[in-house]
């Protein structure tokens, strides 16, 4: 069966994108975010994953406000990025995992989640950023991907609770896969920031840590909240945390933290990055 190692989780602001592009990341502004993911590196390259489970909320290229899934996964052999009007550099298309897609879009549906299935799914900076990050240098990453998007763009979003169990059913079909593939899970989004309205520029660190603190403690904690009491805690897209709950809640037994880094401000967005390994 196949093995879940672990999760990453991390912010994915498109201006990161252009600072790859610029190649500034031993720029002053840009160094204490991208240095964070230097122990990221190491362990990568130490356990090798095959394949990426990637979580993330797509932002109007895949889906639109006229038709917006809650939960969506692709089943795609390839997946392609395209302009989406950040001036950001479209980046090659990533291959996909068919096998591991109908694996899990047949156990999700089987465990009542009632997603949308994906043949073809455009990604976006919130799958490609991430995935730049964790493996730069320009070539494609050494994994075959399945996307996964929750929506967060437009209320009625899904409840914290509800991204947990999905995220925790995420896990237990991808360990009842038939495969020896080693999988990475990876969750993408936040931490706090809203980007526009009254509050443009809000960040709370205070909650920001405390929400990394018990993704290691107790991680089901944030469920407590409502989705508008998160909107008013960590920003009208800081509720893109639920890839982080729904990433870490894919994790079976036992975590250890490997690495984590918070750093504000890269745009408007309180950049978090998380490294939880499963101990087996
Ligand atoms: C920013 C953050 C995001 O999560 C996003 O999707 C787009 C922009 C920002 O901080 O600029
Ligand atoms: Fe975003």
């Amino acid at each position: 069966m196949a093995k879940i190692i672990g999760c990453i989780t991390t912010t994915h602001v498109p201006s990161i994108g252009g600072a790859i592009a610029k190649k500034l990341q031993n720029d002053p502004y840009w160094s204490p975010f991208f240095d964070g993911f230097k122990p990221v590196h190491a362990w990568l390259k130490k356990v090798k994953p095959d394949v990426a489970v990637v979580i993330y909320n797509d932002h109007g290229l895949n889906f639109f406000l006229d038709k917006l899934p809650t939960f969506a996964v692709g089943a795609a052999s390839e997946y392609r990025h395209a302009d989406e009007g950040w001036g950001i550099p479209v980046v090659a298309p990533f291959r996909g995992d068919l096998d591991l897609s109908w694996h899990l879009i047949n156990t999700l549906v089987d465990k009542e989640f009632d997603i949308t299935t994906c043949q073809e799914m455009l990604v976006d900076h919130a799958f490609t950023i991430p995935m730049s990050l964790l493996w730069p240098g320009g070539e494609s990453p050494p994994v075959r991907a399945v996307p996964i998007c929750i929506n967060t763009v437009q209320f009625p979003i899904p409840s914290a609770r509800r991204s947990y169990k999905l995220g925790e059913a995420i896990g237990s079909a991808i360990e009842s896969w038939d495969s020896d593939a080693k999988v990475l899970v990876m969750g993408t989004g936040g931490l706090s920031h809203q980007l526009d309205g009254e509050r443009a520029g809000f960040i709370n660190k205070e909650f920001d840590l405390k929400f990394m603190d018990s993704l290691i403690k107790q991680p089901d904690w944030a469920t407590q909240y409502s989705s508008t009491e998160l909107v008013e805690l960590v920003g009208s897209q800081g509720v893109e945390l639920l890839m982080w709950l729904a990433a870490r809640a894919a994790l079976p037994g036992p975590v250890h933290k490997v690495h984590s880094n918070y750093h504000i401000p890269i745009s408007n967005t309180a950049s978090g990055l998380m490294l939880i390994e499963t101990v087996h």
